[in-house]
């Protein structure tokens, strides 16, 4: 094996020059190890054991005995639901009957309620519910977030927790987008609220909701375990600044399904210490796009590993499907799996960019190292880029992508013409059709059978 994988890379590193889209890029050598094979694979046994979600077993079904469960109707402790007396101290007496009873659900009728900055926080009895039918508005009085200026609408600590009902939750977010240094330049760059957070839960349904005009992100999950989301309609205007729609961070076993989003930003953004991500029947757009990271900030170690977008429609976004690093981090993000997405007008449809930087937040330098990116799939991508470059892969030099495969792809130019593949830095492997490729016509074809039986024997070990 050992001699195998010599062969294989004495044959197989290939540097090939490179006719530069863009002339700024065009001094670096752009070392691009390309192998190609005839085999088509199964598609992804390989992540369907690494991906195994214990949050199979969570249904709505788990939550027994829904017949006798007890309805606490916020309206009982005091809601108005006129859209404008504050009901914030009634939802918090009803919460802590909920909690200290557990088998009941905190039921907020088909009215319009407004919320300043709140949290149901536990632990709780077991069994917990939340039916939301009616409206949620935040407070928009920044002087209401001063105790907490990142977070309006918070559950945490919470084990079992079942949150659903088709209502609306609504940030109510002008007034931070207005004071954004994304919108404004003369304004500090600060954190607005994020409208929705699910702090260290665990047993975690979310169903059936829409979130919309969050302050900045819609709805976060961090420092949870074994989360199932689904039937979520999030939107924000597309200029709205640092809206992302669902964002992971530092979660294990969670899947997001049939769900609809539309921001200003990424649409599903999966940060640090998240494992075990699995997103299908994603509708996204408009927004940047389903993005894992940004990770390595502020030269941090982060590790993001089983990820799979399965069955995805992406239009109108900036990016498709993403991963970017910041330069100077450590860690790795590694087994990722995008499939059956389909694209349109997509400014970059597929994207690694391990050079990633926010100027606007602070500017950056040179860094001596890199997140490794490793072993990341992209199966059955189609569709149209908004762009020339509809396939770009921008590695460190020190640090290069590793493992790339890509297998049937096809992407063209919105308009009909062929788009390109940008590459620098990455090892790459093919399987099926694959269309544009990185500068294909230089491999030589006699590396192919060597790729092909070290490819087959990497997939028995
Ligand atoms: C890719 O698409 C083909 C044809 O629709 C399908 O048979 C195959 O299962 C898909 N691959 C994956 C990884 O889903
Ligand atoms: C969520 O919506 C779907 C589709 O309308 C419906 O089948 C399902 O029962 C709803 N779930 C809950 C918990 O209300
Ligand atoms: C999602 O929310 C938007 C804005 O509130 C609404 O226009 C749209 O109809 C909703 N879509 C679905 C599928 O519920
Ligand atoms: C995908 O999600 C949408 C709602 O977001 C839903 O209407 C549709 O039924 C889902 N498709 C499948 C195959 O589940
Ligand atoms: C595609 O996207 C570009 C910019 O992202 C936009 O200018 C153009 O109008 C879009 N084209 C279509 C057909 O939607
Ligand atoms: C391709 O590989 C063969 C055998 O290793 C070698 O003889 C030939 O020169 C190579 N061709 C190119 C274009 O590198």
């Amino acid at each position: 094996m050992a001699l195998l994988e010599q062969l294989f890379f004495s044959f197989t590193i290939i540097i090939i020059s490179f006719v530069a889209c863009y002339e700024t890029l065009q001094e670096d050598p752009l070392n691009i190890n390309v192998h190609d094979s005839p085999f088509i694979d199964d598609g992804g046994t390989l992540f369907k054991n690494l991906i195994k979600q214990s949050t199979n077993v969570l249904s709505s079904n788990s939550f027994e005995k829904r017949e006798s469960i007890k309805k606490v109707n916020v309206n009982d402790y005091g809601a108005k639901g006129n859209g404008d007396t504050d009901d914030s101290e009634a939802f918090k007496k009803a919460w802590d009957v909920v909690c200290s009873s557990g088998e009941a659900i905190l039921w907020v009728p088909e009215e319009n309620y407004l919320l300043k900055p709140i949290r149901f926080s536990g632990p709780c009895k077991p069994n917990i519910e939340v039916q939301i039918l009616g409206t949620i508005e935040a407070s928009d009085d920044p002087s209401d977030y001063e105790e907490d200026s990142r977070h309006w609408l918070v559950f945490d600590h919470i084990k079992k927790l079942f949150v659903y009902g088709g209502g609306t939750i609504d940030g109510n977010g002008k007034i931070w987008w207005k004071n954004s240094c994304k919108r404004n330049k003369k304004k500090p760059c600060k954190d607005a609220p994020t409208a929705l957070t699910f702090d260290n839960c665990e047993d975690l349904i979310v169903e059936n909701l829409s979130i919309e005009n969050a302050q900045q992100i819609h709805v976060s999950f961090q420092d949870s375990e074994n989360v199932k989301v689904s039937g979520l309609n999030v939107t924000a205007p597309e200029d709205s600044p640092n809206t992302d729609g669902i964002h992971v961070t530092n979660t294990q076993n969670i899947q997001i399904s049939d769900s609809v989003i539309g921001t200003g930003d990424d649409c599903i953004s999966i940060v640090h210490g998240s494992k075990n991500v699995e997103a299908t029947n994603i509708t996204c757009g408009p927004g940047h796009g389903i993005s894992i990271g940004s990770l390595g900030a502020g030269e941090s170690k982060e590790i993001v590993s089983g990820i799979l977008v399965n069955g995805a429609k992406i239009f109108g976004t900036k990016n498709g499907v993403r991963i970017k690093t910041w330069q100077g981090g450590s860690g790795s993000a590694s087994d990722i799996q995008f499939q059956n997405i389909e694209m349109e007008n997509v400014t970059n449809p597929i994207i690694i960019n391990q050079n990633y930087c926010d100027k606007k937040k602070k500017p950056c330098k040179k860094g001596k190292s890199a997140i490794q990116i490793k072993n990341v799939w992209y199966q059955n991508i189609t569709g149209t880029s908004a762009s020339d470059i509809a396939v770009k892969f921008d590695c460190s030099e020190k640090f290069p992508c590793q493992e790339i495969t890509l297998q049937n792809i096809d992407l063209e130019c919105e308009g009909g013409d062929d788009a390109e593949a940008w590459c620098k830095n990455v090892e790459l492997s093919y399987f099926g059709y694959v269309k544009p490729r990185c500068n294909s016509e230089k491999r030589n074809a006699s590396t192919n059978i060597i790729t092909s039986i070290w490819k087959y024997f990497s997939w028995l070990t």
